[in-house]
């Protein structure tokens, strides 16, 4: 069955993004000029995903507006005759067909997911988490669906991390397969150093079945005190086999301050339209 469904977890605070996040999504925060949100979606809709759920919470209205026409917008730039600027904040409404629901508690991500389970329904679906930006000749997810389509089982992006960031993420115990394809023999959520089995950590793409949703009716809270989606795909491997696909591509953590600006700076780079303006002045300000 072809994945057409992704569901976008958006409940968080963004407490690693204060103050700057505290009336705004930190999913709107701009990279440039684009919400970091709409990066994701469009991986997704480039991957072939028709459908998105985003799971909300309070204070996120602005994401809805975004996926919305904005009827004045749109009447006063066709009336100034600035249809390049139309054309792209129509096509913002247009791009898939989005689904909201709200997650009432923030009781962690295996929650969020749960909360999308009538959405999902019996299909495989995608979860696509917005504090990762990955910049790839190919989008993640689709490098995802690639490995779903052979094995016909869940898969997880993976990127190989110093192990003084581990315990930052999920962590996998894998036995590799192929060139970037792993089978997925166990999970651990944020381990110490000392407890993590490999460097390959859980970045924020994920394929998965609906196998999932009666392990997170009853997962147990986990690290933090949390319903660890990490923990219930513990539980999930020893029904089906989980893979794992170490993706091509530069994933920026714009959840971080840090790795926002860096974001920032990368994405500057490659747009034209800054005609090297940019790369001057970056130069110029590093040689000071
Ligand atoms: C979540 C997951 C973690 C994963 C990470 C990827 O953690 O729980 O397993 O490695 O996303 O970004 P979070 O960063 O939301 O705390």
């Amino acid at each position: 069955m072809r994945v057409k469904k992704a569901v976008f977890p958006v409940a968080g605070l963004g407490t690693r993004f204060l103050p700057a996040t505290k009336s705004t999504p930190k999913e709107m925060l701009p990279l440039i000029d684009k919400p970091l949100v709409q990066y994701v979606v469009e991986e997704a809709v480039a991957s072939g995903i028709e459908q998105i759920l985003f799971v909300t919470g309070r204070g996120k209205r602005a994401i809805e507006d975004h996926f919305d026409h904005a009827f004045e917008l749109e009447t006063l730039l066709e009336d100034k005759g600035k249809t390049a600027e139309l054309h792209e904040v129509r096509q913002i409404a247009e791009m898939a067909k989005i689904f909201f629901v709200r997650q009432k508690q923030a009781l962690g991500l295996g929650h969020a997911i749960l909360c999308a389970k009538e959405f999902v329904g019996a299909e495989p679906f995608a979860v696509l988490l917005g504090d990762d930006i990955i910049d790839a000749p190919v989008p993640c997810l689709g490098q995802l669906l690639d490995v779903y389509e052979s094995y016909r089982a869940p898969v997880l992006a993976l990127e190989k991390v110093p192990m003084v960031n581990i315990s930052s993420y999920g962590c996998v115990r894998a036995n590799q397969l192929a060139k970037r394809v792993y089978e997925v023999l166990d999970l651990v959520e944020k381990p110490a150093i000392i407890d993590a089995p490999s460097d390959l950590a859980i970045i924020g793409r994920y394929i998965l079945t609906p196998g999932i949703f009666p392990i997170l009716e009853d997962q147990a809270p986990g690290k933090g005190g949390e319903i660890q989606l990490t923990d219930a795909l513990v539980r999930l491997s020893k029904q089906e086999s989980i893979f794992g696909c170490q993706f091509e591509g530069l994933r920026h953590d714009c959840g971080d301050k840090l790795g926002f600006l860096k974001a920032t700076v990368d994405m500057a780079l490659k747009r034209d339209e800054f005609n090297g303006a940019f790369q001057d002045y970056l130069r110029m300000r590093l040689c000071r």
